[in-house]
Parts: C-alpha cells; sequence; structure tokens
C-alpha cells in the first residue's frame, strides 16, 4: 500500500487505474483509525477494484475553542490498519498541501445542516462540505463511504453530492459499536475510566426511546423517555436529543415513525454523538 501526501502523485496513481478500467472506493478520514473505519474500508474494497483511504484532520471543520490541536494523530498506526483491511493508498495531505493560505472558496448546504449538530457548532458543516467537495475532486472516486454514526453528515453530502452533480455514488454504512453499545469514536479516547463506563447510557436512552415508539408510544412520549434514561447520568451533559425526520432532518412534529432519534453529550471534555432511525410501518 502506498501513502501519499502530495495531490498531483494521488492523480497520477489513479489516472493509471482508471485507464485499466478500476472502480475507484474511496473512504475520507481524519485517521486514527477503529473497527467504524474499518468496516467502511472493508465495505469499499468488497464494492471496488481500487480504494482510496484519506486521513486528514482538517481544520475548517473545528470551531477556536474544539479539539483540533488536541485530536489525535496516529499515521503511522492507521496505515497498518488500513493495509490490513486491504486498502490501496492512503492521502494524507498536509494543511498546506490542502488550502492556499488564501482560499476563498467554500460550500455551503442550507438547511439540512441548520439544525442538530449544525445547531452548536456553527461554521462546522460548511468546513465538512468543503474539504468533502476538494477530496472528491483530488480522487474522483466512483463510490465514496461514510457512516451512519455521523447522520446528519451522511444526509448533507448526499444532499450536496445531488445538488451539485457530482459523478459520485454516495454509500451510508451502519455504525460499528463496542460490545456495551456504545459508537465506536476516535473522541472516546478522551473518555476517563468513569466517564467510559457511563457512556453506554447515550445508546441506551436511544434504545429506549426507539423501543417505546415501535410499542405505540408517540414520538414526543418516546423523547420523553429517552431523556429519563439520560438524566439518570449526572456527569453526563445533554447538548441536545431530538426527534427529527430521517430525511428532512426537521423537527418530528408528528406522532408516528419514521423517526430519528438523536442525541449529543458531554462526557468531561468529550462530545459524544449517536442515533437511531425507526423506520415508518
Ligand atoms: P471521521 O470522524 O474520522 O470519520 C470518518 C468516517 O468514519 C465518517 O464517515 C464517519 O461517519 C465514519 N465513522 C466514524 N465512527 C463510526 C462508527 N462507529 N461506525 C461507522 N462509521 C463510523 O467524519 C469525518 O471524519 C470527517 O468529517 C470527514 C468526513 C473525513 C471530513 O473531514
Amino acid at each position: 500500500m502506498r501513502i501519499e501526501t502530495e495531490i498531483s502523485k494521488v492523480r497520477a496513481f489513479l489516472h493509471r487505474a482508471r485507464r485499466n478500467q478500476a472502480c475507484v472506493g474511496f473512504v475520507p478520514t481524519m485517521g486514527a483509525l477503529h473497527e467504524g473505519h474499518m468496516s467502511l474500508i472493508r465495505r469499499s474494497v468488497m464494492d471496488t477494484d481500487v480504494t482510496v483511504v484519506s486521513v486528514f484532520v482538517n481544520p475548517t471543520q473545528f470551531a477556536p475553542q474544539e479539539d483540533f490541536e488536541a485530536y489525535p494523530r496516529l499515521l503511522r498506526e492507521d496505515a497498518i490498519a488500513a493495509e490490513s483491511a486491504g486498502a490501496h493508498l492512503i492521502f494524507a495531505p498536509t494543511t498546506d498541501g490542502m488550502y492556499a493560505p488564501d482560499a476563498s472558496t467554500f460550500v455551503t448546504v442550507e438547511g439540512l445542516t441548520e439544525g442538530l449538530c449544525g445547531r452548536f457548532r456553527p461554521g462546522h458543516f460548511r468546513g465538512v462540505t468543503t474539504v468533502v467537495t476538494k477530496l472528491l475532486n483530488i480522487i474522483q472516486p466512483d463510490r465514496a463511504y461514510f457512516g451512519l454514526k455521523d447522520y446528519q453528515q451522511f444526509a448533507v453530502i448526499k444532499r450536496m453530492t445531488r445538488d451539485l452533480n457530482l459523478p459520485v455514488e454516495i454509500v451510508g454504512v451502519p455504525t460499528v459499536r463496542e460490545t456495551d453499545g456504545l459508537a465506536m469514536s476516535s473522541r472516546n479516547a478522551y473518555l476517563s475510566p468513569a466517564d467510559r463506563a457511563a457512556a453506554p447510557a447515550l445508546y441506551q436512552a436511544l434504545q429506549e426511546g426507539a423501543k417505546a415508539v415501535r410499542e405505540g408510544a408517540s414520538i414526543e412520549q418516546a423523547r420523553d423517555v429517552a431523556a429519563q434514561v439520560l438524566a439518570q447520568v449526572p456527569q453526563m451533559r445533554v447538548q441536545y436529543l431530538e426527534a427529527v425526520h430521517p430525511e428532512t432532518l426537521e423537527p418530528a412534529d408528528y406522532a408516528r415513525p419514521p423517526v430519528m432519534l438523536a442525541a449529543a453529550v458531554f462526557l468531561g471534555e468529550a462530545r459524544l454523538i449517536d442515533n437511531i432511525v425507526v423506520d415508518g410501518e
């Protein structure tokens, strides 16, 4: 497997691959790869001929008070992991290589980015959509793989590629969890042992809420059920717990599924997000 930092070398490699009719799969990441990322890579390796994994901690999607500096950087370990999953190339650009000092062009998706995480992380999705557009332009993959753990990100990228006619299929991959239900995340490394022990309550709360809907409770009642589970963990600070329509991400102001229950909580310094979709009958 190759590791490239230069855009021109990645383009040359992919030019050769495409000349041989290879179908190209792409998995964008910020590194510190865990089993969640690995499931995306494995899926791409299964579906396509050449899999490219990008590892880039993108500064434009972090607000000044967020964890850009602290974000784990483990390129050597990531390369070993990606290779073991069958990836063909890691693209690990530098910040200067990705952004000209006077870069002034951004991609913005309206509407879908305004609720949920977007409400609390202004500018975050603009950073994500801009860097993903740049990465898609560099790699020009046939398919790109995104985790449903970051459901809003997946929905926003799908909308963006549709609206801009980008010639790529966006594939959503189910959330990979620890055995106690905690969604895998590079940010779980920030959890103290006590907070790690409390963290599964996030998914438990969403599961209880989803179960209530399936058993006939209204969406509003189900949200309250989930809120009660979260309230039992004193050190967990809830940023949001919402019930939204899984496609529009608008608040679910109706009683029956489809619905997505989504939450963001803080445990110490770590911000964790998770969601469950309950399909309509
Ligand atoms: P990152 O947080 O590294 O995640 C990279 C990809 O892995 C995303 O598509 C994310 O949804 C997926 N992922 C993370 N945890 C997962 C889990 N437990 N199960 C399944 N998939 C999981 O998301 C980003 O990076 C960035 O915003 C990026 C898209 C790379 C743009 O900078």
